[in-house]
């Protein structure tokens, strides 16, 4: 079925999860060589969460059965499955069939997105071009992500940057024109992944007793280079995004950015002219999440009342690939 050009797809509601445990920058710097100091200044991170005993469809589940309360919808009336991870339960199946089976879906699609930091972006456009051309009513959408998984505890260079946690939100198709998901951009260059990736455990290099001594499974990063592009590219797509939608910087209310360094975010602040202010910051208590990034904040600002209906939203991201996204909300 193809629903009609007169409908938007809004977001009903959202939620979002993080593991109790607390890892501070000084519990990090009885691990490795670093210092609370270093960990601020350089990236605004002051503590992040770890899971202990729960998987990424643990946390999964429990972010979007917030996000189901919040948007008043039953597990029974969810039409799509998406979970946009890098960490996911299994090599196979996909952590949206285990998501679903712990929520109690209906036998829906369900399917896993992989775009590192951008994937709930990602998942956003995906699920939406899906509601209108399939005609699915209501979709759930998650970032979910167990980093400490994929962590190297013994690398200063990036064990001080990532957490775990998961975000998630209900997307419903509403007869109405113009609002909810305005506009969005999504983009990718392949040519830069061993930047930031994790090198073995897929076709490429698969696991061996080689690839687990040279700690190949743990994830590898040029924190400069990653730095350098991700600014120039949430810059651009941020602005392509405002353009699609005929938007002035000067309207929107509150931007939500993927959280992983401050540096990143107040230079993007200042390539669109939109005062810090305006951004939703909470890498300070999280880390950078990944895919959980973005639904763990936008929950986060609108418990905080940091927008109303009416308002437009700026969502943007950046993540391994390279990929990166963004995404205009009207908010309804
Ligand atoms: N504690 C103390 N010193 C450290 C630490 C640490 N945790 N980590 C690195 N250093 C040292 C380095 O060894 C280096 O020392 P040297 O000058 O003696 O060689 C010095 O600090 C400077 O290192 P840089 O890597 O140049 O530091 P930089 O200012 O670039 O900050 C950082 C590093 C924080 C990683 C930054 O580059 C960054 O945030 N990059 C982006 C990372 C990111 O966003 N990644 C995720 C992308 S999203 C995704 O898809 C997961």
């Amino acid at each position: 079925m193809t629903v009609e050009k007169a409908s938007s797809v809004i977001i009903k509601g959202v939620g979002s999860y993080a593991p109790p445990h607390v890892l501070t920058n000084d519990d990090l710097s009885k691990i490795v060589d670093t210092s609370d100091e270093w960990i601020r200044t350089r990236t605004g991170i002051r503590e992040r969460r770890i899971a202990k005993d729960e998987t990424t469809s643990d946390m999964a589940t429990k972010a979007a059965q917030e996000a189901m309360r919040n948007a008043g919808v039953e597990p029974s009336e969810i039409d799509l499955l998406i979970v946009a991870t890098v960490t996911g339960d299994h090599p196979f199946p996909s952590t949206s069939c285990v998501t679903q089976h712990k929520l109690g879906l209906r036998k829906i699609p369900c399917f896993d997105l992989l775009a590192a930091c951008s994937g709930f972006l990602y998942s956003i456009d995906t699920a939406k071009a899906l509601m209108l051309s399939g005609g699915y009513k209501k979709a759930l959408i998650i970032g979910a992500e167990k980093l400490s998984g994929i962590t190297d505890w013994d690398d200063r260079g990036t064990c001080v940057l990532f957490g775990d946690g998961a975000g998630a939100a209900v997307l419903e198709l509403i007869d109405e024109p113009g609002c909810g998901i305005i506009a969005g951009d999504m983009g990718a260059d392949g040519s830069e992944r061993e930047i930031l990736f994790v090198p073995a455990g897929g076709s490429e290099r698969p696991a061996s007793e080689k690839t687990i001594a040279d700690r190949e499974h743990f994830i590898k990063m040029q924190g400069n280079q990653v730095f350098k592009n991700a600014v120039v590219a949430m810059g651009r797509s941020a602005k392509k995004t405002l353009e699609k939608a005929g938007i002035s910087a000067d309207e929107v209310a509150c931007v939500v950015p993927h959280q992983a360094n401050i540096r990143i975010i107040e230079a993007i602040s200042n390539r669109l002219g939109i005062g810090i202010e305006r951004f939703k910051i909470n890498l300070d208590r999280f880390g950078n999440t990944s895919a959980a990034s973005i639904p763990i904040a936008l929950d986060e600002a609108m418990r905080n009342s940091r927008f109303k209906s009416g308002d437009y939203i700026l969502l943007v991201a950046f993540g391994a690939g390279l990929t990166w996204a963004s995404t205009l909300i009207r908010w309804q």
